[in-house]
């Protein structure tokens, strides 16, 4: 057989038969923006499944982006949302907004408001545009989807939920989640862990170790999450039994990403050792580059709000530090694998680049057998 032929089939897997996909490469929906419409529709041509986070995106934009999706490929695509209800915590806004106010006054903003009122969960009414508009896979991290999926199989959506234990992945596969993505501790973003310990703990069982646990205790395709940048961790995905991988932090330095120079900058200047896990952002422990914001937070042993208080709380800031292009006053949400990103690349460029890496492993690999 031609050995380009059977690399070619090594790559394609049941999930990609299960989404209807040629490469088993899904690039993660990531909140915030930088998964654009032209991303998602980007990796979709490729080949791979491009995914659109909605979290932030009201019933009529995610509409409107699902539109734009669907006007630039025919391909397969997902829709992502974050599942975490609010987090109990810390609620001493007073407090909180006297430590930011201290970050404002570097930006001449006015103190932060006290009175923070949570607006109520869009999630039903977005839910019902991504099943209106027939969207292929519905993705889901941070919670239990079980509420969801029989309404998303009844709209044809397949459902993908993100875990990081194996008893997160046997509740998910036995509600009838179709994909299971194993999320390792190197991943960039939030823990996809359900249900935080009683001081906002998380377990964080590197990718290596989840990968071929979860692979074992459930009978769905899984995809390994964390800390994958190339061609040589799409194989060691395969290798470890899942049926593909799930990239985030690579593609926010696609010529497609939503994310801002400042951010863009920061990443490629940092390495494997510049990230931490902080709920300084947000209230919910996510994988982010450390920054003077993180630091200060550290230095002052101080509490942020809990889950998603904190990110309202601060949003005047976040927005006018990305503004201004001072990347030490936003998130900079990245995992490990810092050292292996490329600058400029087109969203299909990366897709094609990985799929061509790990058939040269895999051929690699061959070559040492006997
Ligand atoms: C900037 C950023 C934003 C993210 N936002 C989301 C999100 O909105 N929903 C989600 O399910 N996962 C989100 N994630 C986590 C990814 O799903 C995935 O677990 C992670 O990117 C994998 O690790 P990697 O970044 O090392 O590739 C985000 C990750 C990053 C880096």
């Amino acid at each position: 057989m031609d050995p380009r032929a059977s690399q070619s089939t090594l790559l394609h897997t049941p999930f990609c038969d299960l989404v209807g996909i040629r490469y088993p490469i899904v690039q993660a929906g990531m909140a915030g923006g930088p998964t654009t419409p032209e991303m998602v529709a980007a990796v979709s041509n490729a080949g791979g499944l491009g995914v659109l986070a909605a979290a932030r995106l009201t019933p009529e934009q995610l509409r409107e982006a699902i539109r734009a999706i669907r006007a630039q490929t025919k391909q397969p695509f997902g829709v992502n949302f974050l599942l975490a209800p609010p987090e109990p915590g810390n609620q001493d806004v007073l407090t909180v907004q006297r430590f930011l106010d201290h970050f404002r006054q570097k930006f001449q903003l006015p103190n932060g408001q006290t009175n923070l009122t949570l607006p109520p969960s869009q999630l039903p009414q977005q839910l019902e545009v991504v099943f209106d508009e027939q969207v292929p896979v519905l993705s889901v991290g941070l919670g239990d989807p079980n509420h969801l999926i029989a309404a998303a199989h009844a709209a044809g959506s397949r459902v993908m939920a993100m875990v990081t234990t194996v008893e997160e992945a046997i509740c998910v596969v036995e509600a009838g989640v179709d994909v299971v993505v194993a999320q390792g501790a190197e991943a960039g973003g939030h823990r996809s862990t359900f249900t935080l310990g009683p001081r906002g703990e998380v377990p964080l069982v590197g990718t290596l170790a989840l990968v071929p646990q979860v692979v074992d205790a459930v009978r769905v395709p899984v995809l390994a999450a964390g800390g994958i940048m190339d061609g040589r961790g799409l194989v060691a995905s395969l290798a470890l039994g899942a049926a593909g991988a799930l990239l985030g932090t690579r593609f926010l330095l696609a010529q497609e990403s939503g994310a801002s120079i400042a951010y863009q900058e920061r990443l490629l200047a940092a390495t494997e050792i510049d990230t931490v896990i902080t709920p300084t952002f947000t209230g919910r422990p996510a994988r982010s580059v450390r920054n003077r914001f993180v630091e200060e937070y550290i230095q002052a042993e101080a509490s942020p709000l809990p889950w998603p208080l904190q990110s309202l709380a601060a949003e005047d800031l976040y927005e006018a530090a990305q503004k201004r292009g001072e990347a030490d006053y936003f998130p900079l949400l990245a995992g490990q694998g810092l050292r292996m990103l490329k600058r400029g690349q087109r969203s299909a460029e990366i897709v094609k680049e990985l799929v061509t890496e790990a058939q040269a492993v895999l051929a690699r690999l061959q070559s040492m057998d006997g």
